[in-house]
């Protein structure tokens, strides 16, 4: 299949976006930008295009799909009763990055939501994303634009590399803003439940809603407690070299991470540091990549998963991070990088955690 690129960096293509809108409406896919990560759309009401997503991504299919909208009135068909947590939240932050779980109603089929009964939705902020979905019929299905297992993608270039020949068009609207995946919170339980950390925190979301707890399996420390997120109990963002965090004091963290940098050039690697701007200068005998400034928390969110995919190219043997505990967006990033670190994490001081 040929895979149309279709420029928007500058502005939306009418002609091409209602090109675009056809082809979700005869059950085709098409790639486009969101705030947070670029997303693989397909009519969300058709299980023939889901059934397609994920052939594409090569994704599990007991991993449902996020169905996007870009009005609240086309809610009600999708969901059976909308509660008030929800219209509150919606009023809040929608559009933007957050997802909410609901009960679904019969017009969902259970291709999208990876066999449940219930669905989960957003309404995006990007204009781009917003006119797809209006001119696709309303009802977008769209997981992330990677191969499954890769970072998500933060550009249309990353969706090309991963899916070029897979799918009808990429609409390239640029490097995205917020560079993960949207909070997601589960109202089907009886308190409102974060099941995948994101720029919406977990304080943003109380101070709506009050009472609001992380879900605790996120945590992966503890093996009676299973992620309810079917993707989150996936290795996700998986570099190809093995990828170990340094958590610490700052100066010990810089020396020790330097010091594995010497060890694996010592033994004829090469390692892949991702920094910050306040470290940079400091490393030595590595790739160093800074993720951006400590004091611009969404510099480092925006650029992580594209550093990822760098030291794929690169082919280093083996990546150093520091860890990032920032105060906002904290618990967002490091929930990506623990996991593309498949829990390995060590603190510079010594020993393992
Ligand atoms: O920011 C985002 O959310 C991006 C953009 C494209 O909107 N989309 C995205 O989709 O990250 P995806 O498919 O890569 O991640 C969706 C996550 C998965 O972990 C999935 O298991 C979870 O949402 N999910 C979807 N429906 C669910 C449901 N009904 N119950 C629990 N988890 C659900
Ligand atoms: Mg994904």
């Amino acid at each position: 299949m040929e895979t149309i690129l279709a420029d928007m960096t500058k502005s939306i293509d009418p002609d091409l976006m209602a090109h675009a809108g056809r082809i979700i409406r005869s059950g085709g896919l098409v790639a486009f930008p969101t705030e947070t990560v670029y997303g693989l759309g397909g009519d969300a009401l058709d299980p023939d295009a889901s059934r397609k997503i994920y052939a594409a991504k090569g994704r599990p299919c007991d991993n449902p799909l996020i169905v996007h909208i870009a009005q609240m009135s086309a809610l009600d068909a999708i969901v059976s009763g909308i509660p008030a947590a929800a219209s509150a939240l919606a009023d809040a932050f929608w559009p933007g990055p957050l997802t909410m779980i609901f009960h679904k109603s019969d017009l969902v089929p259970k291709e999208t939501t990876g066999g449940l009964d219930t669905v989960a939705v957003r309404m995006p902020s990007h204009p781009a994303a917003l006119e797809l979905i209006r001119q696709g019929g309303g009802y977008i299905a769209a997981p992330s634009a990677n191969t499954s297992g890769r970072p998500s993608p933060t550009r249309a270039s990353h969706v090309y590399e991963d899916l070029n020949g897979k799918i009808d068009m990429i609409i390239d609207g640029g490097p995205v803003g917020i560079g993960i995946e949207s909070t997601i919170v589960d109202l089907t339980e009886e308190v409102p439940t974060v099941l995948r950390p994101g720029f919406i925190s977990l304080e943003m979301l109380r101070s709506v809603l009050g009472n609001v707890r992380m879900d605790p399996g996120l945590r992966g420390d503890d093996p009676a407690f299973r992620p309810k997120a079917p993707g989150m109990k996936y290795r996700h963002y998986a570099p190809k070299a093995p990828l170990i965090i340094v958590e610490g004091e700052a100066d010990n963290v810089r020396s020790r991470i330097q010091s594995l940098a010497l060890e694996a050039e010592a033994s004829g690697g090469r390692a892949g540091i991702i920094a910050t701007d306040e470290d940079v200068s400091f490393y030595t005998n590595a790739i160093v990549r800074s993720a951006g400034t400590r004091e611009d928390e969404i510099t480092i969110s925006r650029r992580l998963f594209s550093i990822l995919r760098e030291f794929d190219d690169l082919q280093v043997s083996v990546i150093y991070s520091e860890a990032f505990h920032t105060p906002q967006l904290g618990t967002a990033i490091m929930n990506r990088l623990i996991k593309a670190a498949g829990h390995q994490i060590i603190t510079a001081e010594g020993g393992s955690t």
